[in-house]
């Protein structure tokens, strides 16, 4: 069974090993632990019976929101997950009253640019050179609320 649980404190150690096994340069369980403990976060892990698989982080302040990150374990990719994430983590986010949902995306990575083109999210900005080695940055948003 496929649900998503709501972040919290507790789950610096989770978000840490499954954004490991997504990204090269691995955020430190600390820095989640910090992210975690600030009333603006919010976020959930899906779990495939009681497995982790993958997780979203966002950050809400004043009826707009930012995705900080999103990742599903490498083997259970393209099964829907991440939509399944970013689907519910929209839905809470409009119950929260929150209007409008920003992310960045680096221009090469085509898998997370496809979830996100087909979630909605359309481009309103280019950050030249915005990551190390100097990838651009796409800065996608969506409407949550009219
Ligand atoms: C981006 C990521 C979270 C997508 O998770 P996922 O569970 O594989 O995505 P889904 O299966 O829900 O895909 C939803 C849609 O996105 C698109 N998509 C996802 N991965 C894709 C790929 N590799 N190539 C092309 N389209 C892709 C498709 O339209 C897909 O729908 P479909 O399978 O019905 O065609 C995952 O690839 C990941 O963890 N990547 C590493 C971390 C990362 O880059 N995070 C984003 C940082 S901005």
């Amino acid at each position: 069974m496929m649900t998503v649980e709501p972040l919290g404190p507790a789950h610096a150690g989770v978000c840490a090993a499954l954004h490991g096994e997504a990204f090269a340069r691995p955020w430190t369980e600390q820095a989640f632990a910090d992210l975690l403990a600030l009333p603006t976060t919010r976020g959930g892990v899906l779990l495939e019976d009681t497995e982790p698989a993958g997780f979203v982080l966002l950050q809400a302040v004043a009826g707009e929101a930012e995705v900080l990150t999103i990742a599903v374990l490498p083997a259970r990719r393209r099964g829907g997950l991440g939509r399944r994430l970013l689907g519910w983590a929209m839905e809470r986010l409009r119950d929260d009253g929150v209007s409008r949902l920003f992310l960045e995306v680096e221009a090469g990575n085509t898998a997370a640019r496809a979830l996100y083109a087909a979630a909605g999210f359309e481009q309103v900005a280019v950050r030249r050179g915005y990551y190390e080695g100097g990838a651009d940055a796409l800065v996608m948003a969506r409407t949550l609320l009219p």
